[in-house]
């Protein structure tokens, strides 16, 4: 469902490219897998889920994402793509203008959902990470921790198919970073793939499971 093929990235600078970011990535993730992606900090694991999530294209090599082969897809092809992905951005990307409780609405209103439909979701999703309370805030009336639930909260609503989280457990406390395991666990149990960012080893020593590791670009171990 993922396979990367001798995939290089370089980001542009200036016009000019600059020094390649990601070398020779050659992986596959199946479909309803769970991936850990570790490396020290600047290894490239940020650039290597932008390509997964179609932000970035790859400089040279193969993509395929969910059975889409992204090197020849039209681009037309590619925001349906999009919106089967759900992401937990390690900036968390909340809009400011909108409330927590709209943040999290977006991903079912840009799919159409009737209004009527939405709000117990929404509701019951918020419940879920602690901030039926903060509902109606805005996200510079939160704390960093009670964002980062708000992002999880907006990428998981739509039940995507490949989930990606960017060190999603940042911000959190132990309690609320088992509670996000447990849903993120519970997700791939029932199908979604899953793949995480992060630096919390002690999480992945909890939660042995197959990894990737980057080290300065490379792909170092898959297993
Ligand atoms: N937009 C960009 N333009 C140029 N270089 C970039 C850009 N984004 C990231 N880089 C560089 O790419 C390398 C990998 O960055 P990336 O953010 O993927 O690392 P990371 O493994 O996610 O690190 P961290 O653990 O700190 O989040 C770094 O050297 C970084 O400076
Ligand atoms: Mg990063």
């Amino acid at each position: 469902m993922i396979r990367f093929q001798d995939v290089g990235l370089h980001y542009g600078l200036g016009g000019r490219a600059g020094p390649e970011i990601l070398r020779d990535l050659s992986f596959v993730i199946p479909s309803g897998g769970f991936r850990w992606l570790l490396g020290p900090s600047g290894a490239g694991k940020s650039s290597l889920l932008r390509l997964i999530y179609l932000a970035v294209r790859p400089s040279r090599g193969a993509l395929s994402i969910l059975g889409t082969e992204i090197t020849t897809a039209p681009r037309r092809a590619l925001p349906r793509l999009r919106r089967r992905i759900g992401v937990v951005f390690q900036d968390f990307r909340l809009l400011r203008h909108l409330s927590a409780f709209d943040n999290v609405a977006l991903p079912l209103r840009l799919a159409g959902r009737p209004e009527g439909q939405l709000r117990a979701d929404v509701g019951e999703m918020l419940r879920w990470v602690g901030l039926a309370q903060k509902s109606d805030s805005l996200p510079e009336a939160l704390s960093g921790g009670e964002q980062q639930r708000v992002a999880i909260a907006r990428a998981v609503i739509g039940r995507p198919d490949l989930l990606l989280a960017d060190e999603p457990t940042g911000n959190l406390d132990e309690v609320q970073a088992e509670r996000l395991m447990a849903l993120l666990t519970e997700m791939n149990r029932l199908g979604t793939t899953v793949v995480i960012a992060t630096h919390n080893d002690a999480l992945v020593a909890r939660y042995p499971a197959h990894a990737l590791e980057l080290d300065q670009g490379w792909l170092v171990a898959d297993g």
